[in-house]
């Protein structure tokens, strides 16, 4: 991994507010660089942008000439602050927002084509927007119908008791459509999800990346797949809080060295 890239994820990030762990930051990283690598083109999409943090990793890993479309309410704050925060932060990291990709409004409200016109048929896609069953319903419904047959689905929120919602919605997503989705990694709050078919691509693609090496992997079965497991250790976590929170970001990195 580039260092620009580690210093932007672990500094720079961390300045925007909002929510990605670093496991998943680096889980993104790692699927994104596989993509790259097998040439699994396409767009990439989140759901739930709130203030940028995950919108902006997305931005900084894929290549420039990748399509990343932001979709969101925007309605947290009055007055189109929550809108103008994001913009700003666009312009505070380097990564001016496209404002021709975004779709202010409600997902589960959004045609299919909406996208497709946007991005095309999209290789990553983050939902990570409304927390209740009937989000996670449309929102999975809609990435879905969009998804090119390399395309990866990375559900946040999953089996965080906090959203129970969440959890149940995107089991019955994984076995209404078990003929065609699996899952094939999972982390504290990110359950990734991709077809069958590159099921042992992107599972190999975690269990080899060297970003990854922190992490304890193990594996499991869920609803009749194997999927890793990441577990972040706590010693590794605890490094990386305690720096965070004084302020060294840029040496918070060093929690996460593979090696
Ligand atoms: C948890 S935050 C997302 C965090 C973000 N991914 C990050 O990196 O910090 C959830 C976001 O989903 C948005 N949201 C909630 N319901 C939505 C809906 N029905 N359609 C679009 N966005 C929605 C909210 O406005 C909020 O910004």
């Amino acid at each position: 991994m580039k260092s620009s890239v580690r210093k932007f994820m672990f500094s720079d990030l961390q300045k925007i507010d909002g929510y990605i762990d670093p496991p998943d930051a680096l889980v993104f990283l790692s699927l994104i660089e596989k993509q790259r690598q097998e040439k699994l083109f396409g767009g990439l999409v989140e759901i739930g942008v709130y203030y940028g943090r995950s919108y902006f990793l997305l931005r900084k890993i894929s290549a420039p000439d990748d399509n990343v479309l932001a979709i969101d309410l925007f309605d947290i704050e009055a007055d189109g602050a929550q809108y103008q925060r994001f913009l700003d932060n666009g312009r505070s990291l380097g990564i001016p927002v496209d404002e021709e990709l975004v779709i202010a409004g409600d997902s589960t409200l959004l045609d299919p084509q909406a996208i497709i016109d946007k991005v095309g048929q999209v290789r990553f896609f983050s939902i990570d927007g409304g927390h209740l069953l009937r989000h996670i319903v449309a929102d999975s419904r809609l990435a879905k119908s969009v998804l090119a047959d390399h395309g990866i689905i990375a559900f946040d929120d999953t089996f965080n008791p906090a959203w129970p919602e969440v959890t149940i919605g995107v089991a019955d997503f994984l076995r209404r459509n078990s003929d065609t989705f699996t899952a094939f990694c999972m982390t504290k709050y990110k359950t990734y999800v991709c077809r069958r078919e590159f099921h042992e691509v992107y599972r190999a693609a975690v269990s080899g990346a060297l970003h990854l090496k922190p992490f304890e992997h193990a594996e499991l079965d869920f609803l009749g797949s194997k999927v890793i497991r990441l577990h972040n250790p706590l010693n590794r976590r605890v490094a990386y809080e305690v720096m965070q929170r004084l302020g060294m970001g840029a040496l918070s990195e060093w929690a996460y060295r593979p090696g």
